[in-house]
C-alpha cells in the first residue's frame, strides 16, 4: 500500500483525507510539481524546488517549507515506498480550507500533499503521434496550476483523432507547447524551442535539453516557431519529466520528414540518458 505525506503525517493513501472545502477541490486554488526519481536519486531536485517556489510566489501562497524540509519529506516518502524502481514524486499545495468564497482574508494553512508512484515506462523509441490544436488554456501557463481541465480535454482530442499522445498547441499562429510537454523543432540542424514568455511552462526537461545541447556544441535557439514552421520541421520533439525526450514522427496523421526519429533526436536522447546516469557530465 502506498504511503503518502499529508499535512505533517505519513499515512496509507486510503486513509489520507482532505476536506471538501479545501480550496484545491472547490476552486483548483493550488499548484503542483512532478519530479522524477531515477535509481533512488531525485532528478533535478533544485530546479523542481525552484519552480515550486516560483509558482507559490505567483499565486501568493507562502512556501510552507524550506528546500531542506521539502527534501526531507521527499526522502521519507520514497523510503516508505521502496525506491528500487524509477519513480515520480507528485507534490500539491493548495491555499487551504475555507468557506467557498473567492477571497478569504483569514490566515489559511496550506494543504500539502506528496505521493510517489512507479514510473510506467512506455517504449517511445520509434516516436509518437501528435495533433495540433488551438491553445485553449489561460494566459498564465508559467504557473503549474492544478486546473488541468483544458489539458485533459486536449489529450482526449489527441487520442480520438488518431491515437496521438499529445496535442501541440498553437496560439495566434505560433507554437506554445504540448498539453503536458514542451516542444522542440529541428530546422536545418538547429534545435528550436519557444521562449519562456508566460505562454509555456518553464519545463525542467526543456531547460536541461537546452543546456545539454549547447554543452555538446549543438545549435539550440530559444525563439518563436510558427505553425507553418512546425508543419515543415525536419524533426519535432516533446520533452517532459515523464516522457524524457521523444520524437514526434506523425503530426495530424502525416509523417514528420521520413516518419522516423531524426538524427538530432538520437543525439538528444543519448545526451539525456547519459545525464540520467551521471549528472556530473554538465559540471
Ligand atoms: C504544460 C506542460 N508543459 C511542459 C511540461 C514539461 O515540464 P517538465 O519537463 O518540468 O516535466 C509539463 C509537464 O507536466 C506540462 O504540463
Amino acid at each position: 500500500m502506498s504511503i503518502v505525506y499529508l499535512n505533517g503525517k505519513y499515512l496509507p493513501v486510503e486513509e489520507a483525507r482532505v476536506s471538501v472545502l479545501d480550496r484545491g477541490f472547490t476552486f483548483a486554488d493550488a499548484i503542483y510539481e512532478v519530479i522524477p526519481v531515477y535509481g533512488g536519486h531525485i532528478f533535478r531536485l533544485q530546479e523542481h524546488l525552484d519552480r515550486l517556489n516560483n509558482c507559490l510566489n505567483e499565486i501568493l501562497i507562502d512556501n510552507p517549507f524550506s528546500d531542506e524540509c521539502w527534501q526531507d519529506i521527499f526522502t521519507e516518502v520514497l523510503k516508505r515506498n521502496q525506491t528500487g524502481s524509477d519513480r515520480s514524486l507528485y507534490v500539491q499545495v493548495s491555499r487551504g480550507v475555507s468557506e467557498r468564497e473567492h477571497l478569504d482574508d483569514s490566515d489559511l494553512t496550506p494543504t500539502v500533499f506528496v505521493m510517489s508512484r512507479p514510473v510506467i515506462s512506455k517504449d517511445y523509441s520509434d516516436g509518437v503521434s501528435a495533433i495540433t490544436h488551438d491553445d485553449i488554456r489561460w494566459k498564465y501557463c508559467h504557473i503549474k496550476a492544478t486546473a488541468l481541465l483544458p489539458s485533459v480535454l486536449l489529450k482526449q482530442r489527441a487520442r480520438q483523432a488518431n491515437g496521438a499522445i499529445e496535442a501541440i498547441l498553437i496560439k495566434n499562429g505560433y507554437v506554445t507547447e504540448g498539453a503536458s510537454s514542451n516542444v522542440f523543432v529541428v530546422r536545418d540542424g538547429v534545435a528550436i524551442t519557444p521562449e519562456k514568455d508566460g505562454s509555456v511552462l518553464p519545463g525542467v526537461t526543456r531547460d536541461l535539453m537546452v543546456e545539454l545541447l549547447r554543452w555538446k556544441g549543438l545549435s539550440c535557439e530559444e525563439t518563436s516557431i510558427t505553425e507553418t514552421q512546425l508543419k515543415a520541421a525536419d524533426e519535432i520533439w516533446l520533452t517532459s519529466s515523464t516522457l524524457g525526450v521523444v520524437a514526434v514522427v506523425e503530426l495530424n496523421g502525416a509523417a514528420v520528414a521520413d516518419g522516423k526519429p531524426g538524427k538530432l533526436w538520437h543525439k538528444a536522447e543519448e545526451l539525456y540518458q547519459a545525464f540520467k546516469i551521471d549528472p556530473s557530465i554538465l559540471s
